[in-house]
């Protein structure tokens, strides 16, 4: 049998393999709340304008209102043969309330309704990220609070560089994850505008009035142009761009977390709610979840990537192409939430071994420049003559075995003899924070200022 929506030309159904190629039930019955919402939307509007009868708008309102809580309830009757989630909401509300089902279709068309569909849903998903990101934020802030003086090495290379304070790591994600935070708010701020109304592409004949929609949908307006509202997908590019960009901090965090809780630094502890054991090693602690957290980079840019790819050299204004949209947003959406609600969760429970973390901190010379500095403040050495004394110094020290504290004032005045016993105050770690005062930099009173900026933004 053909179509019952559209088969009015047609004497033969599909095959089943264009049934099955064309189909996308399967994953877009994810958009029913939205369906709805946006079907309740235009019939009300309908009925404002004229253009429906209120008994007619009354009964596709009710109707609506069981075929959500049939979904909701799990027993709705989903149908491959009528492809996707508009045409199962509408066939189901023909059943239930009959020839007023009919006219709900006036003036719009799938191409509309599905653009308004997914950029709901993509809002919202929006919304969740934002929420999410303030509860990582929460958690990385009480970290940074926690360990504002604690010193660790900073690294370059991952070779030893210069101290730098627990807090002060902890605050670099911060940042990272806040401008992450405000990517979804800014992709947010764009995306809504509504396409309801802008019918199959050319807009419509009858009268209808797109602001009521749009502001019933919680749209800032509606779309200036039908051609566009049906044609792009770019505020689905930008939710996954962001998520890109946003998996991509996860993943760097992920890998410290990786590296931190290995036997050889043991500068942290994950949890047991948040580690794994091994069916083989007794004594293994496995970070699984800071590794797929890692990963996750690679399913999201791969779904921004195949998304980007559909789009190019589409003209417009609709094609069936973009159908492919959505089973890519979908699964970059559930693995972006999963990845920053694992992050928050291990983050929160997180053991610092301070003092491991001191310890490594002291060793690998990290305390090299502030020597090189001291001998330009104190010395007047131009800065490249007391890098080249300060690196003979470690080298002496290397090949004594010790670290620059180490060292004899003699040995080092063998070096170079304008270094007299004041040198030893600026070896230290503590005092190399605590003199990085500039702004931004690592000194303890440095961090609790960034702490503390960051907790009046968010209060
Ligand atoms: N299932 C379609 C999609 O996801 C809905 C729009 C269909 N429009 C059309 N003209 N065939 O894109």
């Amino acid at each position: 049998a053909s179509n019952a929506m559209w088969g009015g030309r047609f004497a033969a159904g599909p095959d089943a393999i264009m049934e099955a190629i064309n189909a996308s039930i399967g994953f877009d019955k994810r958009l029913y709340a939205q369906d709805i919402r946006g079907s309740r939307a235009h019939a009300a509007m309908l009925a404002a304008t004229g253009i429906l009868t209120s008994s007619d708008a009354e009964a596709i309102r009710e109707g609506l209102l069981t075929v959500l809580s049939e979904i909701e309830a799990g027993d709705f009757p989903f149908s491959t043969a009528l492809e996707d989630i508009h045409m199962n909401v509408e066939s189901r509300l023909k059943a239930l309330i009959g020839e007023p089902a009919g006219r709900l279709h006036t003036a719009r068309s799938r191409n509309d309704q599905v653009a308004t569909d997914f950029r709901l849903w993509v809002r919202d998903q929006a919304d969740a990220a934002i929420a999410a990101f303030d509860g990582l934020i929460r958690a990385l802030l009480a970290q940074a609070e926690a360990g504002a003086d604690w010193v660790m090495p900073g690294f370059t290379h991952l070779q030893t560089a210069q101290p730098v304070t627990w807090g002060h790591h902890m605050m670099a994600y911060v940042e990272m994850f806040a401008r992450d935070q405000n990517r979804f708010a800014d992709a947010r701020k764009r995306m809504n505008e509504s396409p309801l109304g802008a019918a199959a592409l050319a807009g419509t004949g009858f009268a209808i009035d797109r602001h009521m929609t749009a502001e019933a949908l919680g749209f800032d307006r509606p779309m200036a142009n039908s051609l566009d509202a049906v044609s792009d997908r770019d505020f689905a590019l930008e939710f996954l761009s962001a998520a890109t960009i946003a998996s991509v901090h996860l993943s760097r965090l992920a890998e410290e977390l990786v590296i931190w809780s290995s036997a050889q630094f043991r500068f942290v502890a994950m949890s047991d709610k948040w580690s794994t054991g091994s069916s083989i090693m007794p004594q293994k602690r496995n970070p699984d979840a800071a590794e797929l957290i890692r990963a996750k980079i690679g399913r999201i840019m791969g779904a921004t990537v195949a998304l980007f790819t559909v789009m190019k050299g589409l003209p417009l204004a609709y094609s069936k192409d973009m159908q492919e949209d959505k089973e890519q947003v979908f699964d970059a959406a559930d693995n972006l939430m999963l990845a920053l609600a694992a992050m928050t969760g291990m983050i929160s429970d997180l053991t610092v071994n301070r003092a491991k973390l001191e310890a490594a901190a002291s060793s690998g010379f990290s305390t090299a420049t502030d020597l090189a500095d001291w001998l330009v403040r104190e010395a007047g050495l131009p800065f490249r003559d007391a890098h080249h004394v300060t690196g003979t110094l470690v080298a002496m020290a290397e090949a004594k075995g010790c670290d620059l504290p180490d060292l004899s004032l003699e040995e080092m005045r063998s070096v170079n003899p304008a270094i007299d016993e004041r040198i030893f105050g600026v070896l230290g770690v503590h005092n190399s924070v605590a003199s990085r005062q500039s702004y931004g930099g690592t000194a303890p009173d440095q961090v609790r200022a960034q702490i503390a900026r960051w907790k009046e933004r968010l209060a």
